[in-house]
C-alpha cells in the first residue's frame, strides 16, 4: 500500500459509522493523520482504536453540526486540514407535504450549512498553502424523485451545487472540490430505517443489483483524496452502482 496521504491530515465528518468510518480508514491506511468526527464518543474510540491498532494515526473530535457554533469549534480543534470529507449526513424520509419546518431545517443545517461552514473555516488556509482536498458525500438518488425524499435529496442536491461553486473559487489556488454521489450502501443509518433496506435498493434502483459496502465508496473517495485525481475538480462522481434502465 503506498502512502500517498503521508504527512497530510484529513478531517472526516461523521466518521463514527458507516461510511465514513470506512473513509477514516481508508484515508488512515494511505498515511493520512486522521480526525474522527461524530457525536458519539464511545464510537469515536472504537474507531480511533481500530486505526491505531492497524498503525495509523487518529484522534477523535466530538461535535453536533446542527449547531454552528459546534461547527466552528470542530473546525478549531481539527487544526490545520488538508483533506476534509463532508460525510455526516441526516436522511429522514417521508411526503413532502407532511414535511415540518424542523425536518426540513435539520437536513440544511446537517447536509448543507454545515460543509459550508467547514469550508469557509477551513479552506483558506489550504489555499494559502496552495494544497488543499475538499470531498462532499452527496446521493445518486438526484436523476428521478425518489418517493419520500424530498427534504433530503434537496439539502445534497445543493451540496452538489456547492461543489462546482467550490472548485470554481478555490481552483486558482490548488485546493480542489469533488462530490461522491453514493447508492445504496449497507450501514448503521440505512439498517436503522429497515434490516434489508439498503439490499432492497440495491437490487431494484441500480444497474449492478446489489447495494454497496461502504469500503467501496471509501476507495472512490480515496482515489478524490490522492494525488491521481488532480485533475479533477468540480466533479460530482456517481458511485451508486449504475442507473437500470426503463421497461
Ligand atoms: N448509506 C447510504 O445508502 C447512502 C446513500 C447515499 C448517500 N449517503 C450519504 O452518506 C453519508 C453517510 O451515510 P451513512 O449511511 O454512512 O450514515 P450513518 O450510518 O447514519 O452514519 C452517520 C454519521 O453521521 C454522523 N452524524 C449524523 N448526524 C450528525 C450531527 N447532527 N452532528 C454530527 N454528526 C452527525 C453520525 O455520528 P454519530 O452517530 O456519532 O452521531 C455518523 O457518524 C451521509 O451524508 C448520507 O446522506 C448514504
Amino acid at each position: 500500500m503506498s502512502l500517498e496521504l503521508k504527512g497530510k491530515t484529513a478531517l472526516i465528518t461523521g466518521a463514527t459509522a458507516g461510511i465514513g468510518r470506512a473513509v477514516a480508514s481508508t484515508l488512515a491506511e494511505l498515511g493520512a493523520a486522521v480526525v474522527v468526527h461524530g457525536r458519539a464518543a464511545e464510537r469515536g474510540s472504537s474507531v480511533v482504536e481500530e486505526i491505531s491498532a492497524a498503525g495509523g494515526t487518529a484522534r477523535f473530535v466530538a461535535a453536533d453540526l446542527a449547531d454552528p457554533d459546534a461547527v466552528h469549534k470542530l473546525a478549531e480543534a481539527a487544526g490545520p486540514v488538508d483533506v476534509l470529507v463532508n460525510n455526516a449526513g441526516v436522511f429522514q424520509f417521508g411526503p413532502m407535504l407532511e414535511a415540518t419546518a424542523e425536518a426540513f431545517d435539520l437536513h440544511m443545517a446537517v447536509n448543507t450549512r454545515a460543509p459550508m461552514l467547514l469550508v469557509a473555516a477551513l479552506a483558506p488556509a489550504m489555499a494559502k498553502r496552495g494544497f488543499g482536498v475538499v470531498i462532499n458525500i452527496t446521493t445518486g438518488a438526484v436523476s428521478t424523485p425518489v418517493r419520500g425524499g424530498g427534504v433530503y435529496v434537496s439539502s445534497k442536491v445543493a451540496l452538489d451545487y456547492l461543489t462546482r461553486v467550490w472548485a470554481d473559487e478555490l481552483g486558482p489556488s490548488g485546493v480542489r472540490v469533488n462530490a461522491v454521489a453514493a447508492g445504496p450502501t449497507r450501514t448503521r443509518g440505512m439498517q436503522a430505517r429497515g434490516a434489508d433496506l439498503a439490499d432492497t435498493l440495491g437490487r431494484t434502483t441500480t444497474a449492478l443489483g446489489r447495494a454497496a459496502d461502504p469500503r467501496e465508496i471509501a476507495e472512490v473517495v480515496a482515489f478524490l483524496a490522492s494525488p491521481r485525481s488532480g485533475y479533477v475538480t468540480g466533479a460530482v462522481v456517481e458511485a451508486r452502482g449504475g442507473a437500470p434502465a426503463h421497461s
